[in-house]
């Protein structure tokens, strides 16, 4: 079940230009699953609902989350100090399914890369492939190459391979074993990692990112057109995701 929270701000750091790293206190922290997300109150403005931002890190009673200030939420998310409280709702959602697989790949853009690290540290010696727009917007990289071998590509080729995180990806998959793709990021890249999935014969997890209200399936705003055997379905993102099988997505 999940609850609302009082966590306290332990640590807040601007680690890459508007992508804030925050880690909250939390007696919650042992129920988070790589995966999941907390909805966050923002407080000390005008922004009334709160925002799903992904568990990055959890453990010792400490969660990690890292978010970009883009709107009026995570801009007063980002001026949280060290010691203040935050009103959370945590653990939310269904998150990533760890299975015993033998050759996991782990593939995130942007953003999406942040909520792929604690589910890194939980699969076996995963291979990893992290897109970023360019070298200065690149975060994480010494803990990801702690859990795997990490490749990275920017889009402007200031870092790694240039160009498309999927061109590295389709490579390895011609070239290595692969029993499971987990991604997270923008549409694009999960449309074209599911086709590759596909293409391969390879089951796919994939975190969907849809606007929300409430975050616990109680108010409509995030559902999405899904698909399954019996047809076409409404799901919801918050509630019967975020991480779906990429079969299962519409990705338009
Ligand atoms: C399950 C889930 C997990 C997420 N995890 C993270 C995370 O770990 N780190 C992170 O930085 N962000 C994450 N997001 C996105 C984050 O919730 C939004 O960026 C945030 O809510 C924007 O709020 P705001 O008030 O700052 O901006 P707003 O003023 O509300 O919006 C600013 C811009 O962001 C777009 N936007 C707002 N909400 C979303 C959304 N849910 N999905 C896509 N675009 C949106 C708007 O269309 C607009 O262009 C996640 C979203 C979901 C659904
Ligand atoms: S955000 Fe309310 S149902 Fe998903």
């Amino acid at each position: 079940m999940s609850l609302e929270v009082i966590g306290s701000v332990i640590k807040i750091a601007e680690i890459a230009p508007n992508i804030y790293d925050m880690l909250i206190k939390t007696d919650m922290a042992y129920k988070c699953k790589p995966g999941q997300f907390a909805n966050i109150l923002c407080e000390g403005g005008n922004a009334l609902l709160r925002r799903p931002i992904s568990i990055c890190n959890a453990g010792n009673n400490m969660v990690k989350i890292i978010f970009e200030k883009k709107g009026e939420g995570t801009k007063l998310l980002s001026e949280y100090k060290e010691g203040q409280n935050i009103n959370m709702l945590i653990p939310l959602g269904h998150g990533f399914d760890l299975g015993d697989y033998k050759n996991p790949v782990i593939v995130g853009g942007g953003i999406g890369v942040p909520p792929l690290l604690y589910l890194a540290e939980s699969v076996n010696n995963p291979s990893i492939f992290l897109g970023f727009r360019s070298k200065s917007n690149i975060i994480l990289k010494d803990e990801f190459e702690k859990c795997g071998k990490t490749v990275i590509s920017t889009d402007d080729g200031s870092f790694g391979h240039g160009g498309l995180i999927t061109v590295p990806l389709k490579t390895h998959l011609e070239n290595n074993k692969c029993d499971v793709i987990m991604a997270c990021g923008p549409t694009p890249m999960l449309k074209g990692i599911a086709a590759l999935a596909k293409e391969f014969g390879i089951p796919c997890q994939v975190s969907m990112e849809q606007r929300m209200a409430c975050g616990i399936g109680a108010c409509l705003v995030c559902a999405c057109k899904t698909k399954n055997k019996d047809g076409e379905n409404f799901s919801h993102v918050c509630k019967d995701g975020p991480v779906f099988d990429a079969a299962e997505v519409f990705f338009e």
